[in-house]
């Protein structure tokens, strides 16, 4: 092979190995953000459940037992609030990482597992957030302990039985977290 010709040669193939290395390294940065979203929005869901069965056990107890409600039943309430935004804000940038949701196709609308995660999921768990949202700031309204208690106790109550429901219908485990 003449010497420019093979000057040439290698310059191509350095330039496809430069090519190559780039993709790759997008494919990575691309896979890794998914893969974070994902283990973060997936491992969240026990801080918010967890945080609003506190809140639900304690507006039960508040209510049912006619006691006040304290600067403590008022954080929990709060952070449990908090979380669920949190968890609205991940999910968010998952929906826009996550392979499964696709466009709003007859397609998809078709098939289950691809109207569940394009369309179902995030649209039961708005509602849950906003049932929360609601039931918070109606407590915060409320001048008596117990009118407080109540409102808690029934929006945080329909809340959880929409998100639990969400999760049940999305065929994962409920416990853990699917690859
Ligand atoms: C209280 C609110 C929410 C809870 C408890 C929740 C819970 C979950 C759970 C348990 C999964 C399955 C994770 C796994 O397979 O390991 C999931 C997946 C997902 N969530 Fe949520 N979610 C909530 C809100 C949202 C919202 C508001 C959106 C969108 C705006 C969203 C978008 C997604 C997406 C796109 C996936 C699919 C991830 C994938 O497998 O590619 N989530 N969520």
């Amino acid at each position: 092979m003449p010497k420019h010709q093979c000057i040439c040669y290698k310059k191509a193939q350095k330039t496809h190995a430069l090519i190559f290395l780039v993709y790759s390294q997008q494919n990575f940065i691309d896979m890794n953000a998914y893969s974070i979203f994902k283990y973060l929005h997936s491992g969240f869901r026990y801080v918010v459940l967890i945080l609003i069965l506190v809140a639900i056990i304690q507006a039960l107890v508040g209510y049912t037992g006619k006691k006040p409600y304290t600067e403590g039943n008022r954080k929990i309430n709060l952070f449990a609030m908090i979380s669920a935004h949190t968890q609205l804000l991940i999910g968010f940038i998952l929906y826009f990482l996550s392979p499964y949701v696709k466009d709003f196709s007859k397609a998809t609308m078709q098939d289950t597992e691809a109207r569940y995660w394009t369309v179902e999921h995030w649209s039961m768990m708005l509602f849950a957030i906003a049932l929360i949202t609601f039931g918070h700031i109606r407590s915060k309204k409320a001048t008596l302990p117990e009118a407080k208690h109540r409102a808690i106790l029934l929006f945080y109550v329909l809340a959880v039985v929409v998100i639990v429901a969400a999760i049940v219908q999305s065929h994962r485990p409920f416990f853990g977290i699917s690859a």
